[in-house]
């Protein structure tokens, strides 16, 4: 009885202090919080350094590092090596041969350069090193063209326009006239050069030049192959709805070419950058580098622009005869920007970055991470933010997906190789042209439509449904020539 107030009292008594002590640990948070949040604002701030002055003469990534350290950073780090079940190129320390994991590559590819050396890829550091040891260039005879895709070359380009008469100065800003008019001239001129002498023109693989504006840090497009392709594209009837801009350019006067530096959208060029040099391209010595998207950038379409292309000389394009056949065939080179074209992320207008240069938090810094890769490697990242799944679900639907075409490119290529066998066989007992000539036809068709897919890297994920239809092509055209060879019989 007499007890009962104090329970209550001291009850009060560790309210207040309870009540005090929160009210005091909240403000010492506040205060850390504030503190951290000040912090935070000045780290954003500071994205970028200025201690450098960039210009349109800057190549060395080194100096662009010095104003953004952790773009440069991550860049370098693209010259670790990695694998998954499909991609890169192994950590063993060398490029996994292509070759050596299908052997029939080497009869499908027989008589042309590819059936010597060809490799998995490798990171961005790799490019220009990769490219000037491969036997595709120290046993055959290449051109400059090769360094469009492989080498900073956007002040290459101008240095040797100017060279060669183009007006103006270096420090001309990109997008004037004189600047473009140096960038085409010295495009065209090292189109023409030896391999061997026009690599000495350049010194690093893709740098920031290649994709930035010095001045403002924006999305830029230096390679003239994807500024003629872009509006080649445009010019056709293809639709395009993951380009909204071209299909918007489509429905003007058509008076100004369709360019991606004026008109595209961030998102777009999200994608764009990527697109100046992964997607399929004719470079040979025969006529300067191009796109073939005149008629769209399905595969049939492109196969369609080859079709009906002349080379200067008038003999009817082709990429080389086949050894064995002698059929004239295409050699399809990584269509990843046309493949991810026909997919449903890029309908939904999810672009290249979106998956391999997701983003990061850096303390309060959102930046884009420069260590382009696989997706495959940093899942949370890359695809985590939209697909709500765990890990090793998004992982195994990936894996079915490549594991579906792997299988069906495999009977792709098992039906072609039966093709060039049936076919040698038949020419080697006489078989007169006029019958050969339809079935080297079929063999075109088949062979370019396998190596396609083949050539493309993300074993048909960025657009399943469309590699599998491609490769059922391929083997229907394998499987018609056979017929068509026994009919001849
Ligand atoms: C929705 C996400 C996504 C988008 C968008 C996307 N990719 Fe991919 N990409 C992937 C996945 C997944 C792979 C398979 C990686 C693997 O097998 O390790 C891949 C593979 C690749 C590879 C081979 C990578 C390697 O490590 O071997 C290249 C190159 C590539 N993509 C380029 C592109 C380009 C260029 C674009 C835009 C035109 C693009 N990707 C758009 C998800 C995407
Ligand atoms: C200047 C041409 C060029 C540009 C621009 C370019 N790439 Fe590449 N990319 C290459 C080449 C060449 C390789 C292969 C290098 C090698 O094997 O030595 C490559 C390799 C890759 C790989 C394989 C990486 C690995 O470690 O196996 C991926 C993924 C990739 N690129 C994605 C992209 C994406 C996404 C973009 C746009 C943000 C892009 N690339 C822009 C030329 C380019
Ligand atoms: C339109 C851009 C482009 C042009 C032009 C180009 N490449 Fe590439 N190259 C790439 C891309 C993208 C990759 C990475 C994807 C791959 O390996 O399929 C690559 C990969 C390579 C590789 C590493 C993998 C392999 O195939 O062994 C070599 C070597 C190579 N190219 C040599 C050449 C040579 C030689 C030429 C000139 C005949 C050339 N490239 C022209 C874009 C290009
Ligand atoms: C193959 C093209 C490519 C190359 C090469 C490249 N970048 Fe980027 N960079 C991008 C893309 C794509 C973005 C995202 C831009 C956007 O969303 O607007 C980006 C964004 C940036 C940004 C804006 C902040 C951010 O991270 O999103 C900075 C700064 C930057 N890059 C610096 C560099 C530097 C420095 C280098 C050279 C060491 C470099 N980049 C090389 C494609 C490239
Ligand atoms: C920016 C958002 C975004 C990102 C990032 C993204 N996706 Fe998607 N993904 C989509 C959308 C949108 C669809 C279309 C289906 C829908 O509308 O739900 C889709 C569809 C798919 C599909 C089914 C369609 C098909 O092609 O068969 C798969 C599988 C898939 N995504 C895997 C991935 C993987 C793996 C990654 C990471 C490498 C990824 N996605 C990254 C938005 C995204």
């Amino acid at each position: 009885m007499t007890a009962e107030p104090r329970p209550a009292k001291s009850r009060q008594t560790l309210r207040f202090v309870i009540v005090a002590l929160a009210a005091a640990g909240a403000t010492v948070l506040v205060m850390l919080l504030n503190r951290n949040v000040a912090e935070r604002r000045q780290e954003a701030k500071q994205t970028s350094l200025d201690l450098v002055r960039l210009d349109e003469t800057v190549v060395d990534p080194a100096q662009w590092g010095k104003n953004f350290p952790r773009q440069h950073d991550a860049y370098l780090r693209t010259a670790e090596r990695f694998s998954t079940k499909y991609g890169g190129a192994g950590s063993e320390g060398f490029a996994k041969s292509r070759l050596e994991d299908d052997p029939r590559l080497v009869t499908i590819f027989d008589g042309y350069a590819f059936a010597i050396d060809f490799n998995q890829r490798q990171g961005h550091a790799y490019m220009l090193d990769d490219q000037r040891k491969t036997k595709r260039v120290t046993q055959r005879k290449q051109t400059g063209a090769c360094l469009h895709c492989h080498s900073s070359n956007t002040v290459a380009y101008r240095e040797l326009g100017l060279k060669h008469g183009a007006p103006g100065k270096l420090d001309d800003p990109f997008l004037t006239d004189n600047a473009q008019k140096q960038l085409y001239a010295g495009f065209e001129a090292s189109c023409k050069m030896p391999y061997d002498e026009a690599t000495k023109l350049v010194s690093h693989p893709v740098t920031c030049i290649d994709c930035h504006d010095p001045q403002n840090m924006a999305l830029r497009i230096t390679k003239p192959g994807l500024l003629d392709g872009i509006d080649a594209l445009a010019r056709s009837e293809d639709p395009v709805p993951h380009l909204p801009t071209v299909e918007k350019w489509r429905k003007g006067d058509r008076k100004v070419r369709y360019d991606p530096n004026r008109e595209a959208t961030r998102q777009e060029m999200r994608s764009l950058v990527c697109a100046q040099c992964h997607v399929e391209y004719y470079c040979g010595a025969k006529a300067t580098l191009f796109f073939p998207w005149g008629k769209g950038l399905k595969a049939e379409q492109i196969e369609a622009v080859y079709a009906e292309y002349k080379f200067a000389d008038g003999t009817p394009f082709s990429d080389w005869k086949h050894k064995r056949t002698g059929a004239d065939v295409y050699k399809a080179q990584h269509p990843e920007f046309e493949l991810w074209s026909q997919g449903v992320h890029a309908r939904s207008g999810v672009s290249c970055a979106d998956c391999h240069m997701p983003y990061v938090r850096e303390g309060a810094i959102k930046i884009s991470d420069h260590h382009v890769k696989s997706p495959l490697l940093d899942v949370a990242r890359a695809c985590q933010v939209c697909h709500r799944f765990p890990e090793q679900e998004i992982q195994a639907r990936v894996a079915t997906i490549q594991d579906r075409t792997h299988h069906l490119m495999s009977r792709a290529e098992d039906a072609l190789v039966q093709l060039i066998g049936e076919l040698e066989a038949a020419k080697q007992a006489g078989a007169a042209e006029a019958k050969l000539q339809p079935v080297w036809a079929l063999q075109r068709k088949a062979q370019w439509r396998l190596d396609f897919v083949n050539a493309e890297n993300s074993m048909g994920f960025h657009a399943p449904q469309e590699a599998a239809r491609i490769l059922g092509e391929a083997i229907d055209y394998a499987r018609q020539g056979q017929l068509a060879l026994r009919d001849a019989k």
